[in-house]
């Protein structure tokens, strides 16, 4: 509502002083019109943001960042099981889901890719982050492929099948190996300190 006034009592002022307008002035009724224009663009941003703090909640509660981490592998893997259940009548569904899995695989690897893999490089655990981090580079590139094949190629389901057992083996190398591997050295705080930075990450890319 501040934004509002301040737009219109403006508009307003340098209608008063200043009667040489550009061809860029905005025409006698733009206040109001502007003022709504900003206090949608206000109302968008609370709302995302009222989203993004809902994703968050959610997120918190979800335990450490090992555990949310988890959590991602199995949503981005039920996702591809729903893929997997689609046949080539269905390109839209196709096309929703893909978009669905680009996006969870995306803020997941961002994830990891901006705090847990350097967190393990500082621990002396690179060859590990760096051969995961390649592979992250290779879902990429699935999703590149699926992208640019179409929901409708005969080869759809055969690369969405490869492209899950590449995610599961990925998953399972870092839920059953490198992470237990690194959070056993972990003090209480330098745990939580992992599961607030994986929260904040998830968070603006929610
Ligand atoms: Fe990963
Ligand atoms: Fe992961």
């Amino acid at each position: 509502m501040a934004t509002r006034t301040k737009s219109r009592s403006s508009t307003r002022n340098s209608r008063n002083t200043n009667d040489n307008r550009s061809a860029f002035t905005w025409g006698d009724n733009a206040g109001p019109l502007i003022g709504a224009a900003l206090a949608g663009v206000v109302i968008g941003v609370a709302a995302n943001f009222g989203r993004k703090a809902l994703m968050q909640g959610i997120e918190s509660t979800a335990g450490d960042w090992d555990e949310i981490l988890a959590t991602e592998h199995e949503m981005a893997l039920a996702i591809f099981d729903k893929m997997l259940a689609t046949d080539e009548t269905q390109g839209f569904k196709r096309k929703m889901l893909l978009m669905k899995l680009t996006h969870a695989l995306d803020k997941h690897a961002h994830q990891e890719e901006m705090v847990v893999y350097p967190a393990l490089r500082e621990a002396g655990i690179k060859v590990e982050a760096d051969q995961l981090e390649t592979e992250h580079g290779e879902v990429k590139t699935y999703l590149y492929r699926l992208q640019e094949m179409g929901p409708e190629s005969p080869n759809w389901l055969e690369t969405v099948r490869e492209f899950r057992a590449a995610v599961s083996q990925h998953a399972h190398m870092e839920e059953e190996q490198v992470f237990p591997n690194f959070k056993r050295d972990l003090n209480e705080e330098q745990d939580a300190r992992i599961t607030s930075l994986v929260n904040r990450d998830g968070f603006w890319m929610a």
